[in-house]
């Protein structure tokens, strides 16, 4: 008999086809996440669950789920899994690492490219019929991308893949992470390491690629962002809550840093609503991996790794090996 899989919500139909070959599928075919009561009464029963970023998974779930044997994220983060309750629950859980690096290091440069020339809140004024002719030196003057410093916190497969888009740029690109890259991978990207206060302090564009975890939490705050240049601009494109929100609206409004370009936000959808009354701010609804190709690319790979961790294999991208010995 086929095992049964809960599909959370709307995936591409090419995905539902691979999966409706090896399980009967429970699928949620709303592009909005099921309320946790719902996700949980329709994880009864089942053995695997194809589940997104917007789908909690802790013990309170997995109470409900004996059956329940692997959950495969369709993103590379994860924090929406309790690992230490699926581990002792003998839940396998897997992400997708890899095939999402690209694009999201794509729209890393596109909110950098962003802050330092204004684009959204020139475009903004252009629409509202603001632009009465021509200006030498105008309210529009930014700050030069190339030969400039990149900063880069946290320096996993998509940092590096930032960094390397920096050589077009001519950029000097500084890194930190918990451990230094190999001398072979840092040639690659052109890095060079440097303490967590050393690129905060010299770099013009901080870019954030940490994971979230409660050892992350706030790892941008007040005092990091008084470390800053006054003309310098910071990205995230990894996960809310790595910043702290109301510091960063107060920088930003008493222009302690010159620009910001963000993807994520603590509590998103729900953001603060300081950050709608600043011009320096470029804002973009959690979308790092919005490509179609990228976003297809992820839903089959989470795929896999359902079929195989429910067909006795080791999925390509188990997060918690202990699961299976558990
Ligand atoms: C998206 O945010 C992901 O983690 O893949």
């Amino acid at each position: 008999m086929n095992s049964k899989v809960l599909v959370s919500r709307s995936v591409f139909p090419e995905v539902i086809e691979h999966l409706a070959a090896h399980f009967e599928l429970d699928y949620n075919d709303q592009d909005a996440p099921l309320p946790p009561a719902q996700l949980a009464t329709r994880l009864t029963g089942k053995q695997g669950a194809l589940t997104m970023i917007s789908d909690r998974i802790d013990a309170t779930v997995l109470a409900g789920a004996p059956d329940l044997k692997a959950v495969c994220n369709v993103a590379v983060g994860y924090n929406n899994f309790d690992i230490e309750a699926l581990t002792s629950a003998g839940v396998m859980a897997t992400n997708t690492p890899g095939v999402l690096d690209d694009t999201t290091a794509d729209i890393a440069w596109a909110l950098l490219l962003s802050s330092a020339r204004h684009i959204v809140a020139a475009d903004k004024w252009v629409r509202a019929g603001q632009w009465k002719g021509w200006k030498f030196n105008d309210k529009w003057l930014g700050d030069d991308v190339h030969h400039a410093t990149l900063g880069i916190l946290g320096m996993g497969r998509i940092g590096q893949t930032v960094a390397r888009r920096a050589a077009g740029f001519e950029m000097r690109v500084i890194y930190h992470n918990r451990t230094r890259l190999p001398a072979a991978d840092e040639r690659s990207c052109n890095a060079e390491w440097a303490s967590k206060e050393v690129l905060l302090s010299e770099a013009d564009f901080v870019v954030l690629m940490l994971p979230y975890s409660p050892a992350t939490h706030h790892v941008i705050g007040k005092t990091e962002l008084a470390l800053m240049k006054p003309t310098a601009h910071l990205i995230n494109v990894a996960r809310g809550g790595i910043v702290d929100d109301s510091a960063l609206i107060e920088a930003l409004r008493q222009k302690r840093i010159t620009g910001a370009g963000l993807d994520v936000f603590e509590n998103e959808p729900a953001l603060d609503a300081g950050y709608f009354e600043l011009d320096n701010v470029v804002l973009t609804p959690h979308i790092g991996s919005s490509s179609r190709a990228t976003r297809l690319a992820m839903a089959m790979l989470a795929a896999d790794n359902l079929i195989a961790a429910l067909s006795g294999q080791r999925p390509p991208n188990l997060i918690n090996p202990q699961a299976i010995r558990a």
